[in-house]
């Protein structure tokens, strides 16, 4: 019987009733072939085969507690007996709106939704109602969620992406209104002369520049010093309104995500996937005056938006990410960090070009000569085949990995796992070699 045996015929029935056999496309992922999972504990998770795995996918970073975390199941467990959805405020959603205003340093308001995408919706029409103008500005590689509007130039092939420093607005499903290159105007990031220009190109047009700031969708990229803080001061010149996407740095680049770590406040920020630590919640945080365009004619709903249990979930994520002076971030960079260092010694000692680059609670692995990367085009002109055959001779050792390289840590990754990857990892590499 093969490795994969029960997974492959699950995913051939599940084909008859599901369409293209998963919930979501971007869970393909048929390297070698797509899984089913049955149970998560920790950082383990468990396939229909009973093959047992070192987790650093996390639901697509969700779990930074690792799954099923004792503190958010039994929150999310008594919220059950006092009802689920009131379609009104109530009062633990008023308390972990209070919580939040003292973390994200922008969150002079906040609103809660249940996905990323959704919120990051929100935070466009905020931003376009705030500032009366239509264009967005948007970085290369980067993810926003699937809505027509924003869903460009994430993945685009090098001979479709246009010139590096003026990328093509790339469409990238089929479907979609093809209308979006009106609206949005694609740039390269870490490169702060070209915003400069197109801003002052565009003066008076741009609403707003949405970017993750640290880029995770596409390598896991930092921001170059001073990029940040510049991107800050060009939106003050231009009175634009400057948006992160902390979908994935949302509690994870730190509590306050990456705003606080790199001490520079956005206008409005967008945090969901680790936000409650596997159950469904966004949050979009900002300023008073832009926010309050809810009460002023900017139209936000959301039935399932402040569910009793994504609000104890998230109220307990909170809890356990401040336990002992936030030690969960000690940890994930502890652990992370080694893994980072372990894997680029592991590429030297087996000549191959392995490039591990992040920050310890999220990082990438890709293969190139031309690290460290510095925005998409980097990433896309790295060893697209050599990173799968990695992921691939990773999972048949038991550590999943995303398909794109980008490895996301829990607070319950200890040196126990980080040890047996590195094992891993050493015998992947001299499969490959
Ligand atoms: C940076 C970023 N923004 C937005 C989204 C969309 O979030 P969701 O999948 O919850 O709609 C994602 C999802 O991966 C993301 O990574």
């Amino acid at each position: 019987m093969g490795r994969y045996d029960t997974s492959i015929a699950i995913q051939e029935e599940a084909r008859r009733y599901l369409a293209g056999g998963v919930s979501s496309n971007f869970r393909y992922h048929p390297i070698p072939v797509p899984l089913c999972f049955e149970r998560g504990d920790g950082p383990y998770l468990w396939d229909a085969d009973g093959n047992r795995y070192i987790d650093y996918v996390l639901g697509n970073g969700p779990a930074i507690l690792g799954h099923s975390p004792a503190g958010v199941i039994d929150a999310v467990r008594r919220s059950l007996d006092i009802g689920q959805a009131f379609t009104a405020i109530h009062r633990g959603e008023l308390e972990l709106a209070r919580r939040l205003t003292e973390i994200i340093p922008c969150a002079e308001l906040v609103r809660f939704d249940i996905s990323g995408t959704q919120a990051d919706q929100i935070a466009l029409r905020l931003a376009r109602a705030h500032t009366k103008r239509t264009k967005v500005i948007k970085f290369e590689g980067q993810y926003h969620g699937w809505a027509d509007n924003i869903f460009a130039s994430v993945g685009p092939a090098l001979n479709e992406a246009g010139p590096s420093d003026h990328p093509a607005t790339v469409l990238q499903s089929r479907g979609q209104l093809e209308n979006v290159a009106e609206t949005l105007i694609v740039q390269p990031f870490n490169n702060l002369e070209h915003v400069d220009a197109t801003m002052k190109e565009h003066a008076g047009e741009i609403a707003a520049i949405v970017l993750e700031p640290i880029a995770c969708n596409s390598g896991v990229i930092e921001p170059e010093p001073g990029y940040l803080e510049g991107l800050r001061a060009l939106c003050d010149r231009e009175g634009t309104v400057l948006v992160f996407d902390e979908v994935i740095t949302g509690f994870r680049a730190g509590l306050g995500g990456a705003q606080e770590r790199y001490g520079v406040t956005p206008d409005l920020a967008v945090f969901a996937k680790a936000a409650a630590a596997g159950f469904a919640i966004s949050i979009i945080a900002g300023r008073r005056d832009i926010m309050e365009g809810v009460t002023d004619g900017v139209v936000h709903g959301g039935t399932y938006n402040g569910l009793t249990s994504s609000i104890a979930a998230c109220s307990a994520a909170i809890d356990e990410l401040e336990r002992d002076e936030r030690a969960a971030y000690r940890r994930m960079d502890h652990a992370g960090g080694r893994l980072v260092d372990g894997l680029n010694e592991l590429g030297r000692e087996h000549g191959l070009p392995l490039h591990a680059q992040g920050i310890g609670a999220i990082f990438t692995t890709v293969f190139t000569e031309n690290g460290p990367l510095k925005n998409y085009r980097d990433y896309k002109s790295s060893d697209e085949a050599m990173r799968l055959r990695f992921v691939e001779e990773m999972q048949n050792r038991g550590v999943r990995i995303t398909a794109r390289g980008t490895w996301f840590m829990s607070a319950v990754h200890g040196d126990v796992e980080v040890d047996a990857t590195l094992e891993a990892a050493d015998g992947a590499l001299a499969a490959m070699t």
